[in-house]
Order: structure tokens, then C-alpha cells, then sequence
């Protein structure tokens, strides 16, 4: 009986000097002890005696070797594996190899099954490994520039050296040590270091440790919770070294209840993205379709509109109205609770203080055509009210499809931005209300846009004295719009009676014959 001495921790060219002596001489599998030099019971002189166990003569030499190389892979991730056994498998295996060249593919065959239960299980702990190693940040060392981590993990097998490469890669720009019971490694950034000498656990915590618990906690889905899978894939055996594990009990504990709580609050809007992707594919296939041709071919159109998440809550899509050749254009933010209701802008409160400052002016509001940036009411249920939401970019953004075309067919010369949200969507650039209020800005050629507040600030403000003092700028812009309207009545007259004076003139031109 030849007796083999090996350290055993997972060095795969340590086995296969010995098993290729072994093989060279003809020593056949069961006339060979392979032993491990920290065994209990193992005779430490006997080190020595590992050496001189290589047979060093032939006992029935072997014509030439057959290894294939997937008997290679296999044995440097076997040669890892804790189980003494895994030595005299691996000769016997490599052993048969030479006359069953295709031994390996015969997967019912004993040893081949064996072989393969035990490089799935390497495979598995070093899977663990990248997956539950949590570093603790250590005080870096005077000077230096790289900050310094330290884990401890507790694998089955002799795993560290073939799983250190995976740290290497990942945590490349820290140094770490990586300490288990089975050896270590460390990082520094040039060289990867690897040991087999039993490290001690370091017992570390740090702020880290809370980002876990909050990581996990956020992750974990009560309504998905299948506590064996759960346990498969983060075996008890790993909690007691996972800051996240002190969670489990009580989360396993309440997770029915927690179920039954998200059942019963109310369903939520999807996150804000999901429309905007939406839209955007919604827009991407409308792009090449012709805009609708009239005014009231848009109104019907804009009825339909899904291009981002208001629509699922609103009652309708509130469209612009008015004269479909205006002068004037009234631009508003959004429909609110009322308009909502009714289908038509301007008739809740905001509208109301707006028509009686026009009326207070001069300006009929029946002369105007009058719209909102964006079509559909964008609220927050609260109880049984409404409350008002401010529209966000992007939404005014899909809206101005609608305001672009309202623009071109109504073709008005003077549009009035009430507010910011009519303002940001009437002009590109970020301009603030506060820099342009009361001011006319060129939109185009024969096209000029006047801004003003939204008249529902008005009805905000608290204090009476300021009330008065803003009502009273707005009554000046409005005064403003309706001296422009009272102009372009003015004007429409004089090109009607210039019209009917040319139609006599060319009429007296003509004269009688004869
Ligand atoms: N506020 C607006 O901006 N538009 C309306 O139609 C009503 C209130």
C-alpha cells in the first residue's frame, strides 16, 4: 500500500504531482492511502514520509497518459471540495480514464456521479462566497489614499483561492482582506494574496450593516415570500455572518398580515417613468400620421387622448373653446375639479375671478378663444375631494401637441400666458414669470404673447393688502388685452368699411352705355 501525505487545502498541482507519479508507475487505486497532513490523529513525522510514498519504481508502467481537459476542470474544482475522499476518487477516476477514455460522459456511472455531486457543491459555496462576503470598512492606514475593508466568511470547502479572483475584479479600487476559517485573502491593489492558514473572525460592524437591513427590508416582498426557496438560496447556515439575517424571523412572522395590509390600501399611480415611456412609444407611432385638418377634427382627437397617466384619472379631456378665429388666445395651466365636470375651461373659481376682471376692463371673454396647457385635470384624492396637482414637464410637454395645433388653426395675434405652466409651454426656454410678468414677447412675426399671473394665485393669497395690490396688476394686464381686442375690432371694422367703400368706387366706375 503506497500512502500519499498531501496538505489538502484545495491545491490542485499539489494532487496532481502525486497522482501522476502515481499513474506513471502503474500504482492502481486501491494499493494507494491518501492521507492529510492536519488529519486528526496524523503523524506529524510523517511529512517526510510523503515524499518517499511516490513510488519511485514502476510496478506495471502505464504506455502513455490520457487526461482530457474536462477531467481537468473537473478535478481543479473537486480538489476544493472538504471531503477526504475526494483524493483516492480522483485517482481512481483518473485512473480508469486511461482505459474508458469517455468514462466521463457515462454520467449514471459511480464515480462520474460522484465527482459531480461534489464540483456542484464547490460551485455552490463559491457562489455563497460572492454572494454573502460583507466587507467592513477599517481605519486606512496613515497616508494612504485607498480605503481598507475586511469580511469574514465561513465556506465549506477550500475555496479562497478560487474564488478570490471574483473580489479582485469587483473590488478593485479598495484593499481588503478576506478572512476565513479555511485561509485568506487579500487585495492591495497590485497582488492578490492567498493563504491557507486559518484566519480568526475578526468580529467587525459597521455603518454598512444598516445599509444592509435597509436593502434588505426594502427588497423583501411579503406577497412573494416562499420561505424553503428562501432558505435554499440564503441557508441558515450564512445568517449569523449576514447583518441583513436578524430581519428573516420577523419578516417570515408578519409577512401575511403585511399582505393583507397592501391589499387593502388603495392602488397607486405607476411610477412616473411608465407613462413616460408610454407616451414616448405612443408618440414614436403618431408622429407620422397628418395632424387633424380643423379645429373641431383636434377637439375630437384630443377627446381620445392616452398620451401620459392623467387621462386614467380625469373625467374628460377639457379642450380649448371660443371663436375658431379669435384674436386673442387665453392660455391657462389646467382643467380643475369643475371643468373637469363640465368639459369646458374657466368656469370653476379661478374662471370666475378671471371674468370678472375682464369685465371689470372692458374685455368679453366670449371673444377670446380660451385654453389650457395641458387637457386633463390632475388631482390627488384626498377623502372625497380633489385636490389640485400641479402638472409636471412632461406632461405639459405631450400636452403641447394640442396647444401647437390650437395655435395654427386659431391663428391668434395676441396669446395671454396665465402662469407659469402656460408660460413654460408657449415659449421654449426657461423663462421665470416673475421676469416677464406683464411684459408682450414676439411668438412670430404677426404673433405676440402677453404674461400675466394665473388667477387662481390671486385667490390664494392671504393677506388682504397684497390681494389687492396683485388684483389690481392684473386688472392693468387685462386692461391691456382689452384694449388689443377693442383694436382688432376696430381694425376688422375699418377693413370692412374699406372694403364696402372700394366695392361702390369700382360700382360708380362702371357707367351706363348709352
Ligand atoms: N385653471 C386653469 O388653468 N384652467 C382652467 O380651466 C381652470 C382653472
Amino acid at each position: 500500500m503506497r500512502r500519499v501525505w498531501l496538505d489538502g487545502k484545495g491545491d490542485f498541482d499539489e494532487w496532481r504531482m502525486a497522482a501522476r507519479g502515481l499513474l506513471i508507475n502503474g500504482v492502481p487505486p486501491d494499493a494507494v492511502e491518501w492521507r492529510l497532513r492536519d488529519e486528526e490523529g496524523a503523524d506529524l513525522f510523517a511529512v517526510g514520509e510523503a515524499e518517499t510514498s511516490v513510488p519511485e519504481q514502476a510496478v506495471a508502467p502505464l504506455p502513455s497518459l490520457t487526461v482530457p481537459r474536462a477531467f481537468m476542470t473537473l478535478a481543479e474544482a473537486v480538489i476544493c471540495h472538504s471531503d477526504p475522499a475526494r483524493l483516492s476518487l480522483l485517482y481512481r477516476t483518473l485512473h480508469r480514464l486511461q482505459g474508458e477514455p469517455d468514462l466521463l460522459a457515462i454520467r449514471s456511472d459511480a464515480d462520474v456521479a460522484a465527482l459531480n455531486a461534489l464540483e456542484k457543491s464547490v460551485r455552490r459555496d463559491c457562489h455563497k462566497m460572492t454572494a454573502f462576503v460583507r466587507f467592513k470598512e477599517v481605519d486606512a492606514a496613515i497616508g494612504a489614499t485607498r480605503r481598507r475593508f475586511v469580511a469574514w466568511f465561513e465556506p465549506d470547502h477550500h475555496i479562497v483561492a478560487r474564488t478570490a479572483p471574483f473580489f479582485q475584479r469587483r473590488f478593485t479600487d479598495m484593499d481588503w482582506v478576506i478572512a476565513t476559517p479555511k485561509g485568506a485573502a487579500a487585495w492591495d491593489g497590485k497582488v492578490l494574496h492567498v493563504s491557507t492558514v486559518p484566519a480568526e473572525n475578526p468580529m467587525l460592524t459597521d455603518a454598512t450593516d444598516e445599509l444592509w437591513r435597509t436593502y434588505f427590508a426594502n427588497i423583501f416582498n411579503p406577497a412573494r415570500l416562499k420561505v424553503k426557496a428562501m432558505q435554499a438560496e440564503m441557508p441558515k447556515k450564512y445568517w449569523k455572518n449576514l447583518p441583513e439575517a436578524g430581519l428573516i424571523p420577523a419578516m417570515i412572522a408578519g409577512a401575511e398580515a403585511s399582505v393583507v395590509a397592501m391589499a387593502e390600501r388603495a392602488a397607486q399611480d405607476a411610477p412616473l417613468f411608465h407613462s413616460r415611456l408610454q407616451a414616448a412609444a405612443k408618440i414614436a407611432e403618431d408622429i407620422d400620421r397628418p395632424p387633424p385638418g380643423t379645429l373641431e377634427e383636434v377637439r375630437e382627437e384630443a377627446r381620445h387622448c392616452t398620451w401620459c397617466a392623467l387621462h386614467c384619472r380625469a373625467t374628460q379631456t377639457v379642450f380649448g373653446e371660443g371663436p375658431s378665429t379669435a384674436d386673442i388666445m387665453i392660455v391657462g395651466e389646467q382643467p380643475g375639479d369643475q371643468e373637469d365636470l363640465a368639459g369646458r375651461p374657466f368656469v370653476g373659481p379661478a374662471g370666475r375671478m378671471f371674468d370678472a376682471i375682464a369685465r371689470e376692463v372692458g374685455f368679453n371673454r366670449e371673444e377670446a378663444y380660451v385654453t389650457n396647457a395641458v387637457k386633463h385635470f390632475k388631482y390627488e384624492p384626498r377623502g372625497k375631494r380633489r385636490i389640485h396637482q400641479k402638472p409636471n414637464k412632461s406632461e405639459v410637454q405631450m400636452c403641447k401637441w394640442w396647444l401647437r395645433l390650437e395655435l395654427d388653426l386659431v391663428k391668434p395675434k395676441l396669446v395671454v400666458a396665465l402662469g407659469a405652466t402656460a408660460l413654460s409651454a408657449l415659449t421654449d426656454d426657461r423663462q421665470h414669470l416673475a421676469d416677464l410678468r406683464g411684459q408682450t414677447i414676439k411668438l412670430a412675426p404677426d404673433r405676440s404673447l402677453l404674461v400675466t399671473v394665473h388667477p387662481s394665485y390671486l385667490l390664494r393669497i392671504p393677506e388682504e393688502g397684497r390681494k389687492q395690490e396683485e388684483m389690481a396688476r392684473f386688472r392693468q394686464d387685462m386692461a391691456r388685452v382689452a384694449l388689443f381686442a377693442q383694436a382688432a375690432i376696430l381694425g376688422k371694422e375699418l377693413g370692412r368699411q374699406r372694403a364696402r367703400e372700394s366695392e361702390g368706387s369700382r360700382s360708380d366706375d362702371i357707367q351706363p352705355v348709352g
